[in-house]
């Protein structure tokens, strides 16, 4: 068969205002061929993340990709969600009203099966997208270590290098489960982290709010409601920089056009697992002087306005 061009990929998630722009951007895309969604509990538990991935897709017209559950908790550390925890509200996606008669239905595969699937059959290696705690991929690796030379890369938003949000070193999807994290990031696989160094200066404001609604579509609709309330829960919750991130997308975008990146080094990070204040931080050797191979291209900026371009051109080919 003729290559397409398109670059296969798998999106693991936990939806969250900002997987659902991550979502979007990469199923409008035409460069990436979406070969499957797995959810992980992260932001919210698993119920939850389930209904709202099958709900974005049910709404912006894309019932060709299949969704799978996946790991309820991180591999060893507690998990124990309230309903309120973090920026997303209490379904997780709070802010739209999304209609209660779903058609879509979850694989009745579990996560890692359908990812070993995706990655045996494609005839191109496969890129993976995670855009929630890692305890999926980290699953994926040690269950299916034969296929681990057919992931191209791991494109992951996670981890800080500089920018201290609680703690410093520390991000939510890389600390939640980090035995998941030093899995992955000790794969040997190319990974490139999107952490906040780089999301944090990806901000949206009203005016892009209004450029989603001027679509015309009902996935523009939908995403400018949602992002309007996400960035009030976010700025009132975690930090108000005087606008809304969008983490997880930025993830996407360098998979679709990696000249989006515009500030980057590749480094060794190390994921500390002992009880203690780094306990799940991405330790960063961004002075190079530890001597340990560089695993990770840390990115720090990106072209800001062809991102957003990017990510309304991808609403537009949606329903
Ligand atoms: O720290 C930001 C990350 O945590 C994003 O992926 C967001 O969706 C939450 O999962
Ligand atoms: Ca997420």
């Amino acid at each position: 068969m003729t290559d397409t061009g398109r670059i296969p990929v798998i999106i693991d998630c936990d939806p969250g205002h900002d997987d659902m722009v991550a979502l979007i951007l990469a199923l409008g895309n035409p460069k990436l061929d979406v070969k499957a969604i797995t959810n992980v509990a992260g932001n919210k538990v698993m119920e939850k993340v389930n209904r709202n991935t099958l709900n974005i897709l049910n709404w912006c017209g894309v019932d060709h990709v299949p969704v799978a559950a996946g790991a309820e908790r991180p591999l060893v550390r507690e998990y124990a969600r309230k309903d309120t925890d973090g920026c997303h509200g209490i379904t997780g996606l709070d802010g739209f009203a999304f209609p209660e008669d779903n058609p879509l239905e979850l694989s009745p595969k579990r996560a890692i099966e359908l990812m070993a699937d995706v990655v045996r059959s494609s005839e191109k290696k496969v890129t993976f997208i995670c855009t929630g705690p890692l305890t999926n991929m980290g699953l994926f690796l040690r269950a299916f270590p034969d296929l681990k030379d057919r992931i191209e890369r791991i494109s992951l938003m996670g981890g800080t290098c500089h920018f201290v949000l609680t703690e410093p070193f520390m991000e939510f999807n890389t600390y939640l489960d980090a035995e998941a994290t030093k899995i992955v990031f000790e794969s040997g696989i190319p990974i490139t982290m999107y952490g906040y160094d780089v999301t944090y200066t990806v901000l949206y404001h009203d005016d892009f709010l209004e450029r989603l609604r001027g679509i015309g579509n009902r996935t523009g609709e939908m995403m400018a409601e949602l992002l309007k309330e996400f960035e009030i829960m976010h700025n009132r919750v975690w930090i108000d920089l005087g606008g809304g991130p969008v983490h997880d997308a930025c993830a996407v975008a360098g998979v679709i056009d990696p000249s989006v990146i515009t500030e980057s080094d590749r480094m060794y990070v190390q994921i500390p697992l002992q009880a203690g204040p780094l306990s799940g931080a991405t330790v960063c050797d961004y002075a190079h002087r530890s001597g340990k191979p560089e695993n990770v291209e840390v990115v720090f900026r990106m072209d800001n306005e062809k991102f957003f371009r990017m990510v309304e051109e991808s609403a537009a080919n949606l329903k």
